[in-house]
């Protein structure tokens, strides 16, 4: 499966949620359910790889996808030599609430690119409205160790997952420009 150059917002219409498999029920399962609807509501927004061919359907296959959503955290569940500066109030945070890749691409490198895509959009959002850091909970330890390769550290639990923290200016050193 190819995939085409750009991250584009989930369009039902256009996008074939059905064939999206990453491996991970929780994950397929909310892209084939809740995404869009979350978008219409306006809680999360979801942005996908679509495959560069389409299926006899007209629709399009996903290749990954990332949902981002504003949080906030406790400023306690940081480390002290980050909180002491901060508010005693929640502390905004941007959530990257999924992200995945399908199947039939993992191991090419996609699931770095749609992480570093991630983080891209929420940079350019920050540079209007700024938050503290970058959260992503994990489904289990190896994920873990997939954010950690890439500067994310652990923050602390969260509904049973592990939630980590890249800060917001880590970042910054990524997409680094004059804004
Ligand atoms: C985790 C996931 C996003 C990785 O995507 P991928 O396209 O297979 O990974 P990539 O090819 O981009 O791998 C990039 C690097 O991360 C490493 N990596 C990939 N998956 C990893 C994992 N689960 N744990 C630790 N390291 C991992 C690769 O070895 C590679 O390292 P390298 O650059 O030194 O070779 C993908 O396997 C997936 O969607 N899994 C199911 C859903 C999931 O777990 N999502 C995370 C939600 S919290």
């Amino acid at each position: 499966m190819k995939y085409s150059k750009t991250f584009v917002a989930l369009n039902k219409t256009i996008h074939d949620r059905a064939t999206f498999d990453c491996g991970n029920k929780e994950l397929n399962n909310f892209l084939q359910r809740h995404a869009f609807r979350h978008m219409k509501v306006g809680v999360s927004k979801t942005m996908v790889l679509p495959a560069s061919k389409n299926l006899s359907n007209q629709k399009y296959p996903i290749c990954s996808f990332y949902t981002v959503a504003p949080s906030s955290i406790q400023r306690d569940s940081l480390p002290q030599e980050l909180s002491k500066s901060l508010p005693h109030y929640p502390v905004p945070v941007f959530l990257i609430a999924q992200l995945a890749v399908n199947k039939k691409v993992q191991g090419q490198q996609l699931g770095k690119i749609t992480l570093i895509k991630a983080l891209e959009f929420l940079w350019q959002i920050n540079k209007k409205m700024s938050a503290y850091a970058v959260v992503v909970d994990c489904i289990n330890e190896s994920v873990e160790n997939f954010y950690k390769q890439y500067g994310f550290h652990y923050l602390c639990k969260n509904h049973g997952k592990t939630r980590m923290f890249i800060p917001m200016k880590t970042v910054k050193q990524l997409f680094v420009d004059n804004g």
